[in-house]
């Protein structure tokens, strides 16, 4: 079974048409699923009408989920599903949170450029987003091909970087934006961990460079020049040419590779309208250490 997709930029991401997720899929529609995603690792599904349910158990049939969300204040859950990453600008209560509020600060880490859990010691694989309350302008996801941007590398860059073994934790991310609120608590539980800085991806046979915004360091280097390195990587790697840019519309679930693609939310007014999200996760098989390359 191929899905009937259309590509939505020259070197990834594709729309697929005439799915209807609210009935949990086949193993033969996973399997083209995945399929589609080892091509083109960002889909797009337009006019999904889900409730948290039927996101949940569309989720499950792809993989194994994460268990629950890696954010400041955990126990203020609005979503009833602990799995569920409540990617919105709300309260509990469905109000907007307070300019102030920590976990507004804590969440502005999304406008950075990252993969999604490289800070946990096994990553995720895919993230599965879905649109509820989506505003007026702006707050569009942009994606970066990671994949594309290791074919075009320098052939001497690529030596370079090849072996490096980078530690990423949410902490490093933050700090980017001068955000250190962290309790002792959160400090244990995002304690960073290693990830490969090239992988293979295994669907596709293709490399791809594994950046994120939690990388913190580069073992066995002095820290200025690791972050020098991985700034430039960055630049190269999210260049207008790798990336395609997604702006939303309520039920639309877009789901991407984090094995293989960077991404970062965009700007918008968070103080006036609402912005509804919600995400689900999947495990990779393994830490990047521990798989092959
Ligand atoms: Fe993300």
């Amino acid at each position: 079974m191929d899905l009937d997709t259309r590509p939505l930029h020259p070197l990834f991401a594709a729309e697929v048409i005439g799915l209807d997720l609210r009935e949990p899929p086949s193993p033969v529609l996973v399997a083209a699923i995945d399929a589609a995603m080892d091509r083109y690792a960002v889909l797009v599904l337009r006019d999904q009408d889900l409730d948290d349910d039927q996101q949940l158990a569309f989720a499950k049939a792809l993989g194994t989920l994460e268990p629950s969300a890696a954010v400041v204040d955990a126990h203020l859950q609005r979503l009833k599903h602990p799995e569920m990453v409540d990617i919105s600008n709300l309260e509990i209560d469905g109000s907007i949170l307070g300019a102030e509020d920590r976990r507004r600060m804590f969440n502005l880490g999304n406008r950075l450029w990252h993969s999604d859990s490289s800070f946990r010691s096994t990553p995720a694989k895919y993230s599965i987003l879905h649109a509820r309350v989506i505003p007026p302008h702006g707050g569009e996801t942009e994606f970066a091909d990671m994949r594309a941007a290791w074919d075009a590398l320098p052939e001497s860059t690529k030596t370079l970087i090849e072996p490096l073994v980078c530690d990423h934790s949410l902490i490093y991310s933050r700090a980017l934006l001068g955000f250190d609120a962290f309790t002792e608590q959160e400090r244990r539980d995002f304690a960073p961990v290693p990830q490969r800085l090239v992988r293979k991806h295994p669907g596709s046979g293709r490399r791809s460079i594994y950046l994120s915004s939690h990388i913190g360091t580069i073992h066995g280097w002095p820290r200025p020049e690791a972050m020098a390195l991985i700034r430039d990587l960055t630049e190269h790697a999210t260049q207008r040419e790798f990336v395609y840019r997604h702006a939303w519309r309520p039920h639309d679930l877009v789901m991407w590779d984090n094995r293989c693609t960077m991404h970062r939310a965009r700007v918008f007014d968070d103080k006036q309208y609402k912005r509804d999200l919600r995400r689900l996760t999947l495990e990779d098989s393994a830490p990047t250490l521990e798989q092959p390359v």
